[in-house]
């Protein structure tokens, strides 16, 4: 906990006497969960976990709260992923690339053309046969309990210069990706040359011109302001991407049981809110995208889709892998319809 220590500024005590609500925390509990973020504070991610920290605060009638800080404050994701498995900090969204690093068994769930759209993500994350393993395995050695996973939706690319027809246009184009040799390869394979770089730089580096571009959702390029300087907003749908929301193992057993019943309770809430909260936002993203005159591209789907699905099957490396990616795909067609 020295980490937190270490930040007087964050300490809730002179908030939690004034009584007065602060963004993101739950004042007057007896016991706060630091929960890390890199978004800012009006992404679904950093509402969703507001909610978390008001229905667990009622639910253990006062005894816990969360505060959750925004902005990459504690770290970024490949940091803060390891304060968690240490303790210094409770909890934290991590993308998956960055779960993948510390275990590949996760890596057939972030690969492309692994799941088709947001319904049959969720039904796969729904269905304990097929995660349950997989969620409990980092517990033994890195303490780090995955509690769910947040929808980041369809992932697509945008540049500073347009339009983006084909991967002849991303030819010596800088595309910011996750730290992450999939996220790589697949934007090389789609023509661009990535850039691996922490979240929260993206805005500053695309400015200086670092970078041409990035790629994720309109989520994220609304709410990290990055339409301002990258205009130009292909539909790649390359991924549909997951957040993995995980929590130290001990700290969690240190709760008595009613409060770790409450928690559960409160979390599961969290992940329904979270949905809403998601499909709302999406919408008023791209409306925000429309008015401000961000150029939407719709390539041909021959132009990418096919050399999107390649790099994703490049990667299954073992038995295990090919298993766990076939049987994700094979949830999409008990679906019905496209999904
Ligand atoms: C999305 C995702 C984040 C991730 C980010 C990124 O915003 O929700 O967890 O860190 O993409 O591209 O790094």
């Amino acid at each position: 906990r020295d980490l937190l220590r270490g930040i007087p500024a964050l300490g809730l005590g002179a908030a939690a006497l004034a009584g007065c609500t602060q963004a993101g925390a739950t004042t007057d509990v007896e016991n706060i969960l630091s929960v890390s973020l890199n978004q800012a504070e009006n992404h679904p991610s950093f509402l969703a976990l507001t909610y978390f920290g008001e229905q667990l605060a009622e639910a253990t009638e006062g005894r816990w709260g969360a505060r959750i800080y925004a902005n990459e404050a504690l770290g970024a994701q490949q940091e803060v992923v390891q304060l968690v498995s240490d303790g210094s900090v409770d909890m934290a969204v991590i993308s998956s690339p960055q779960v993948e690093n510390l275990s590949m068994a996760f890596r057939p769930l972030s690969l492309p053309g692994a799941f088709q759209d947001i319904d049959h993500q969720t039904a796969v994350l729904n269905d304990e046969s097929i995660v349950g393993e997989l969620f409990a395995s980092l517990e033994p050695e890195r303490r780090l309990r995955v509690l769910g996973a947040f929808t980041q939706g369809s992932r697509h690319i945008y540049t500073d210069r347009g339009p983006i027809e084909g991967p002849d246009d991303l030819a010596g184009l800088k595309i910011r990706v996750q730290e992450s040799d999939v996220f790589m390869e697949l934007t090389r394979a789609l023509g661009g040359s990535p850039t691996p770089m922490a979240y929260g730089e993206v805005y500053t580096a695309l400015q200086a011109g670092v970078l041409n571009g990035a790629e994720n959702n309109e989520v994220s390029y609304v709410t990290q302001r990055h339409y301002e300087i990258a205009p130009h907003f292909t539909l790649t749908n390359h991924l549909v991407g997951l957040d993995y929301v995980m929590a130290n193992v001990d700290r969690l057993e240190n709760m008595d049981e009613t409060d770790q019943e409450a928690f559960a309770r409160s979390f599961a809430a969290t992940q329904e809110e979270f949905v809403r909260l998601w499909a709302q936002e999406t919408d008023v993203s791209t409306q925000h995208m429309i008015d401000h005159g961000v150029e939407i591209h719709d390539p041909d789907p021959e132009a990418f889709t096919p050399l999107i699905e390649e790099v994703g099957r490049s990667f299954l490396a073992s038995e295990a892998d090919e298993e766990l990616y076939e049987t994700v795909r094979a949830v999409a067609e008990t679906q019905g319809g496209e999904g």
